[in-house]
């Protein structure tokens, strides 16, 4: 039986951090950080951030994007995505246009938010066109957009039988798979955060799960972290579970995933090629690179795997 969860106050605060980390990208895209044409699209204003904050969210794009070039480069493009607590993600059209783009692509969020993405993308030809069939059809059914090979889904990623209906709707097989939780983990609760974390690991016996999300909350800086966010009324109900990275990659272990290993972003930082942090690291002066480091060390990328194909995955590949 699921457990019916009820809307609060704190939902809406979580709904929230989607627009800060969309107008986080654009802004750094738009200092040059990296490309992507559709953010633009899903934050329409931006403030300039700190130059830390920019070089932090480069570095977890680019560290996604490392494994998921790793994960395509394994198994081609016969797979699937499945892009959890997406937000405004625009990682689908960004696909689209490299000779990368995947058979299936399923992204779930609040409802809130993938009708907002929805609405969105109908109303912006550039993200439509790439979403459509040759007829211009996209088909919207109880609120969910479908299309051939991509599917926007509303769900409570705390109800695992919604998940698991919205899964089945979206078309998602036990093919090859690429499992994204980029900032969406921490939000649930321990408990809830490891059914979700079972039923992935047991529904996809080949696949690569990326987390990127807070770690060493314990110390001074954590607790600051903290209590920012519980002033914006955000609290994060898997606090408890942000460790050190090696306890992150336990969980996953302990969720059923064959293999896991973990980072905090400062080591992800070093292993990105040096032409590109000397190309970023000339965008903009960086006063104090202890606030970067201090960043660094509070978030960390963790992948863990199922099946052969992907044991090797690395940061230094
Ligand atoms: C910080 S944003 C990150 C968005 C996106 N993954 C990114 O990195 O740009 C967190 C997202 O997780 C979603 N989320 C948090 N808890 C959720 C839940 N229980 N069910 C569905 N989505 C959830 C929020 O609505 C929000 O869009």
């Amino acid at each position: 039986m699921n457990n019916i969860i009820s809307w609060t106050a704190e939902d809406e605060a979580i709904i929230a951090t989607n627009t800060d980390a969309t107008e986080c990208k654009r802004c750094a895209v738009e200092l040059g950080y990296w490309k992507d044409d559709y953010i633009k699209f899903f934050a329409k204003h931006t403030d300039r951030k700190a130059p830390e904050i920019n070089r932090g969210y480069y570095a977890r794009v680019k560290a996604m994007e490392m494994f998921i070039h790793q994960f395509l480069e394994r198994c081609g493009t016969k797979c699937q995505i499945i892009n959890l607590g997406c937000g405004f993600d625009t990682l689908y059209w960004r696909l689209k246009d490299t000779t990368q783009a995947v058979s299936n692509f399923i992204e779930l969020d609040f409802p809130s938010v993938t009708a907002k993405k929805c609405h969105i993308i109908k109303r912006n030809k550039q993200l439509l066109e790439k979403i459509c069939k040759e007829d211009g059809e996209v088909m919207i059914r109880s609120g969910d957009l479908h299309s051939d090979g991509y599917h926007l889904l509303g769900c409570d990623l705390r109800c695992l039988g919604e998940v698991r209906r919205k899964l089945a709707a979206g078309g998602a097989t036990d093919a090859p798979a690429l499992l994204l939780a980029e900032c969406v983990l921490v939000y649930l609760r321990p408990d809830a955060a490891a059914a979700l974390l079972q039923h992935l690991a047991a529904a996809f016996p080949r696949c690569v799960l990326l987390v990127y999300e807070q770690c060493n909350l314990g110390d001074k800086f954590g607790e600051v972290m903290l209590r920012n966010l519980n002033a914006r009324g955000c609290a994060l109900a898997g606090e408890r579970l942000c460790r050190a990275p090696a306890a992150q990659a336990e969980r996953m272990r302990a969720a059923g995933f064959d293999a896991a290993r973990a980072w905090d972003m400062e080591v992800v930082w070093r292993a990105l090629p040096e032409d590109d942090r000397a190309r970023v690291e000339a965008l903009e002066m960086l006063d104090e690179r202890e606030l970067l480091l201090q960043l660094n060390s509070h978030y960390a990328l963790t992948v863990a795997t199922r099946g052969d194909l992907f044991a090797d995955l690395d940061i230094n590949a």
